[in-house]
């Protein structure tokens, strides 16, 4: 029996279960023991138990962990939840000392704790995957500093630009997913053990002996504040949502990519499905799934903000709803971020002829004509408004601007000379763009030094 003798009768059975967290919130387990063992270790330090007392305690807790490790040690809904379920096997183990473990402690800054120090764990993971992902995306893009792909805007061919640099770009949200989440980490590292129930305790508590043992960098200043708020898992799911942007974005690339449409990149067995009922598909299920599953995660902080909104102060159940969202979070990340680095490390081929073509057969060059011009004195509006008339009367009859012959550039203004083919070349275009932070390859080169040196770091 969990409750006091205030209790007389026994729980109506699906309340029982409707009412436990034992079936999800198992996952904290090695977190709770780690936190009980800081407890324990923390009262025998300040007398409120005796040195053997701390002593047994930290070591029956060791021994469920062993058995929880073994796979022995499986609790059910009779435990209500994981904090009460080693706190039982604690007291089978020990005996009657295993009750005095939650001297001056509740399950309410007991699973504040939990939760801190799993989140801890998984951010920490989550970076390292970040950063194996970059890896990825680096080592494709100083493969591809001279590879050309159409540059957009509105999904409209706009200014051709270096692979390397549209990859970069995505090496730079990662860098900020990564920032971000380390930035998170300095509040997730935050103890709120010592709360007590809302109010702090009665006991000669330690609390920055025990957030030291934890490896804390500091306590919560108000015991209300550490049982109650989840900000910090918010800003967990906030940045989660975020990553998810990014792979989703670069997942909806790649399924565009891999169209016929595009025929940009060719998916690998590696990573493409094919279709039940279709023979000749191949399908990129996995950019698919990175782009849904982002659905996911969002919905999670959606759900973790409305959860929070309304509640009083200090603990209420409804917190007890934020774990599978938590958890789930983590679990959906770390594994989107494991597939898109596998894509892009092994699962999709680029099509470096159809890119050249690509970049070739458009009038993604016209700004540069009209750059021309305004770089021999014209004003820009004015070659703008030229070039313009230009891409008009080569549509009209189906030649591209390098069709045009000098004499037709020169009809068309007296400062174009022979000189316009190589100004309108693809490859001169793009290296052409040497602005800090622009796609010319000098800076790409630049960009990738310095990218490479991020990843040392
Ligand atoms: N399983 C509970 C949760 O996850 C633990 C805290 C319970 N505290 C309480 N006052 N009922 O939130």
């Amino acid at each position: 029996m969990t409750w006091s003798q205030r209790f007389e009768g026994t729980l109506n059975e699906a309340i029982a279960r409707f009412n436990a967290s034992i079936g999800f919130d198992i996952e904290l387990i090695e977190y709770d023991i780690a936190g009980s063992i800081a407890h324990a270790k923390m009262l025998a330090k300040t007398g409120i138990i005796s040195p053997q007392e701390g002593e047994t305690l930290v070591s029956g807790l060791e021994q469920i962990r062993a058995e929880y490790r073994e796979g022995k040690f499986v609790p059910g809904v009779e435990s209500e939840d994981v904090h009460f379920a080693v706190e039982r096997r604690l007291t089978e183990l020990v005996g009657d000392v295993g009750k005095k473990l939650h001297t001056a402690r509740s399950r309410n800054d007991q699973v504040g704790t939990d939760t801190r120090l799993y989140l801890r764990d998984k951010i920490t993971e989550i970076r390292a995957a970040l950063r194996q992902f970059q890896t990825v995306l680096l080592d494709l893009a100083e493969e591809n500093v001279e590879t050309l792909i159409p540059g957009y805007t509105h999904l409209q061919r706009a200014q051709p630009v270096s692979l390397a640099h549209h990859l970069l770009a995505y090496f730079e949200m990662l860098e900020r997913d990564w920032q971000r989440l380390g930035e998170a980490y300095q509040r997730v590292n935050t103890c709120p053990l010592g709360s007590g129930a809302l109010a702090g305790t009665t006991f000669p508590i330690d609390r920055r002996y025990t957030a030291e043992l934890l490896g804390f960098d500091g306590i919560y200043r108000n015991s209300l504040d550490g049982v109650s708020d989840r900000d910090f898992a918010i800003e967990f799911a906030s940045a989660a949502s975020l990553i998810m942007v990014h792979l989703s974005r670069l997942a909806e690339e790649v399924i565009s990519w891999s169209s016929q449409e595009f025929n940009f990149v060719t998916l690998t067995d590696r990573c493409a499905t094919g279709s039940s009922i279709m023979p000749q598909k191949k399908n990129p299920d996995v950019p698919e799934l990175v782009r849904g599953k982002a659905g996911r995660v969002f919905g999670h902080l959606q759900g973790l903000l409305v959860l929070m909104k309304g509640l009083p102060l200090a603990y209420n159940k409804d917190l007890q709803e934020d774990k599978e969202a938590l958890f789930d979070t983590v679990k959906t990340v770390l594994v989107s971020i494991e597939a898109m680095t596998i894509l892009m490390a092994e699962g999709i081929v680029f099509n470096r002829d159809r890119l050249d073509n690509a970049v070739a057969e458009d009038f993604s060059n016209a700004t540069d004509v009209a750059d021309y011009l305004a770089a021999k004195g014209v004003p820009f509006r004015e070659a703008y408004n030229l070039v313009g008339k230009v891409v008009k009367t080569c549509l009209a009859s189906g030649k591209l601007l390098k069709d045009l012959t000098l004499a037709e550039w020169q009809e068309l203004h007296p400062q174009f000379e022979a000189d316009i083919y190589d100004a309108i070349a693809p490859r001169q275009v793009v290296s052409a763009r040497n602005s800090e932070g622009g796609t010319g390859f000098d800076r790409v080169r630049e960009a990738l030094k310095n990218a490479r040196q991020l990843l040392v770091n």
